[in-house]
């Protein structure tokens, strides 16, 4: 398998086990490669443990992480799956067949899918049941990768991963690939959740030996819980395994049937850190283009949004909402959002979901009113759900308690005044996608937020002849299919994923949701790290930031123009309370948002980069550079967030601009109506010597941002 700048070769050794022979730079040739196992002396390593199998299913001499584990109808809980065939479509997407060496009807197929041009492979595989008798799987994770066995005993490793919490999001972790040790992330609460993000990448140190420019990377596109883990030993072998979290799953193939895990992703660069930065948001943005309307076509931009939950929370009644519309079409927000509150008895967090109806007192003539102002306002106009959620304290629990997750004799625990309903009943489907496209239709809705708030509980199936613990993968899959089943049936409808924040950031959901929302701190100091973060993964346009009050206090107030440029990163939202803003913070916003159309060609189109990362806390200074794909322009944003030795900052020094051409430079700082500076200068020297921003040397929350175009003076 040949990508532009990566191979990838699997062989078969003589006793039909499937092995990766090569991952990493493009080969010219293959016939130099041979399929053998390695060769081992110690009884105790056998040589099956540490061949680059892949797919090592539990059993035989096999001691590494396997991925693969199952339970035959004869009580045999081993498998020794051997070569048995190969298929390709294209040059893109082969198959290959392996069967059990004792059972040939029990078949596993192996899936891979190459995105030639951002050098990634997505895989996954089939198991199937050709036994007469019932197979469990126990285990089914998605696929092993093997990096190359490094290059001597003392050749160090960084291993980067994504951690975080509800209002901390993707917080990059660096640790160091500790032979022995299963480094392992992971989240067992049924979502993508916050704790840790399906991602890794690994990447040489660099040494007199190596000089570190390659790193292996990947994500999961699932949903529900996962695992991945790395895990090395003193001789260098490495294998990283992922996918659905071995804890409580399980699933019944019946004779005939089949399953299909979800897909494992990842790639190779030799260009450091920053390749694969570009590589994964580039293939996510590609997968979002095939499944998606809404992002078919390059120059629809992600629309600018107001959103009031953070400046009123569930007070919103029609008056005052026409209100904050009214405020915000002048400054040129183009979707109007109502948030949560607009349904059902819902005052404050007991009481009301899953009553997908508008309140009445709020809203005595339902929603369409305000749709239609917002409407004739020149707004699209959207609308927040929460779907998989019910408040106890609402009617859609009083007429059926048993939609939801539950064990009989378990408390059904509840956190945030909520329980979660079974999205693997297929009654409970229905009448989300009723409720949910009945008021999209209704109202005329552009866009929906999809919400959910807390983790899963009693996750089993009732009243089902089949293995209970599959409602694992039903509930994730069911989420999927309702967003799926709304994309279809309103192609045009932009779909916002939420949990709790940025909960719900994976390559799953992208594939069925435009945008996510990234995290519920909108505080700018702290986006930036988020936002660092999740641009490993998610493509700008993806990424919402909001301009909000978050962070001022007595002590403290961040700019306008600060707020607006950690937000100008992806998508751009405004979430404050613009009933406080004075006529010169209405004309500033009007004008940002203004600059921020004018840019967003660039920021939503094309390659996040970071020139300097918002970690290094002694500092305090962040630098993010977003490049056309034809490095034509760039929008580099600048931040200064403290300066507490009064230092000068050092220049930027931009970078993937081209040598030979001329750029036309302009500088904004604090006022958004006046260039502070303009000039033209070669690419070679601007990345050579740099950008002086001299407005961001001495004080706290400075920044500016610089539109590099190429100049055709
Ligand atoms: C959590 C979300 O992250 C917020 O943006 C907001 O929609 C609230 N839920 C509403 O309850």
């Amino acid at each position: 398998m040949v990508t532009k700048k990566s191979t990838y070769v699997v062989g078969a050794t003589a006793d039909g086990y499937v092995i990766n022979l090569h991952w990493g730079k493009r080969l010219t040739q293959l016939d130099d490669l041979n399929a053998t196992v390695p060769l081992s002396d110690q009884s105790q390593n056998p040589p099956i443990s540490y061949a680059m199998e892949e797919l090592p299913a539990f059993g035989g001499l096999r001691y590494r992480d396997n991925v693969l584990k199952v339970d035959l109808p004869d009580g045999t809980r081993e498998l020794n799956l051997l070569y048995s065939g190969a298929k390709s479509k294209d040059d893109t997407l082969l198959d290959i067949e392996l069967s059990d060496g004792n059972r040939t009807d029990f078949k596993v197929t192996l899936h891979y899918e190459l995105d030639t041009e951002n050098d990634m492979i997505r895989r996954s595989y089939t198991v199937e049941n050709g036994l007469k008798g019932r197979v469990n799987l126990d285990l089914a994770l998605s696929a092993a990768w093997h990096p190359p066995t490094a290059l001597d005993v003392d050749e160090k490793r960084e291993l980067l991963t994504l951690a975080g919490e509800w209002n901390n999001e993707a917080q990059v972790q660096s640790t160091e690939l500790k032979p022995g040790i299963a480094h392992t992330i992971q989240t067992p609460k049924g979502f993508t959740d916050h704790v840790s993000y399906p991602y890794f990448a690994i990447r040489q140190v660099p040494s007199e030996v190596n000089p570190g420019t390659e790193v292996y990377f990947g994500t999961l596109a699932w949903g529900g819980s996962w695992e991945i883990t790395a895990h090395t030993n003193t001789y260098g072998y490495t294998r990283i395994t992922g996918g659905m979290h071995h804890l409580d799953f399980g699933w019944t193939l019946e004779p005939g049937e089949s399953f299909t895990t979800p897909v494992f992703i990842a790639g190779f660069t030799d260009e450091g850190l920053p390749g694969a930065r570009r590589r994964l948001p580039r293939h996510a943005r590609k997968y979002q283009q095939l499944s998606l309307q809404t992002q078919k076509n390059d120059s629809l931009y992600h629309p600018v949004l107001y959103n009031s939950w953070e400046a009123v929370t569930f007070d919103v009644t029609f008056d005052k909402q026409v209100a904050l519309a009214e405020k915000a079409a002048p400054l040129g927000v183009e979707l109007f959002v109502i948030d949560d509150g607009w349904f059902g008895d819902r005052n404050n967090d007991s009481a009301g979901l899953g009553d997908w109806y508008p309140n009445k007192e709020k809203f005595p003539n339902g929603l369409k009113p305000l749709a239609d102002h917002v409407h004739d306002l020149g707004m699209q106009f959207g609308v927040w759900f929460e779907p998989e959620s019910v408040n106890p304290n609402s009617n859609l629990y009083r007429e059926h308690p048993d939609w939801v997750l539950y064990y009989d004799g378990v408390p059904r625990y509840e956190a945030r005044n909520q329980l979660l309903l079974n999205l693997g009943l297929p009654e409970v489907q229905d009448y989300i996608y009723d409720h949910v496209s009945s008021i999209i239709e209704e109202n005329d809705i552009d866009y929906i937020k999809w919400d959910m708030n807390r983790p899963y509980q009693g996750v089993t199936m009732h009243h089902y002849d089949r293995n209970p613990r599959e409602a694992w993968v039903l509930i994730a899959r069911g989420y999927q299919n309702l967003l799926a089943k709304l994309k279809k049936r309103f192609p045009n409808l932009w779909i916002e994923s939420c949990a709790s924040g940025g909960g719900r950031m994976d390559l799953s959901v992208l594939e069925h949701a435009d945008q996510v929302w990234t995290s519920d701190n909108t505080r700018p100091d702290a986006r930036l790290k988020i936002q660092y973060g999740a641009s490993l993964f998610l493509p700008p346009r993806a990424m919402y930031g909001w301009v909000t009050e978050s962070g001022d206090d007595n002590n403290v107030h961040i700019p306008l123009s600060f707020r607006f440029h950690t937000s100008f990163m992806g998508g751009l939202g405004i979430g404050a309370n613009l009933n406080k803003y004075s006529d010169d913070d209405m004309k500033e916003s009007t004008a940002w948002i203004a600059l921020y159309k004018k840019l967003r060609p660039v920021i939503q189109n094309g390659d996040l980069d970071w020139l300097v990362p918002p970690s290094k806390v002694g500092e305090m200074i962040a630098v993010s550079q977003t490049t056309s794909k034809d490095q034509q322009e760039a929008v580099i944003l600048a931040f200064r967030i403290s300066s507490p030795f009064s230092a000068p900052m050092n220049p930027v020094r931009p970078r993937f601009l081209k040598d030979d051409v001329v750029y036309r430079v302009q500088i904004w700082l604090q006022d958004p109506h006046k260039v502070a500076e303009e000039y033209d200068m070669s690419g070679a020297l601007l990345m050579h010597k740099g950008i002086s921003l001299d407005g961001l040397n001495r004080a706290m929350f400075t920044s500016a941002v610089v539109y590099l175009k190429e100049s055709y003076d």
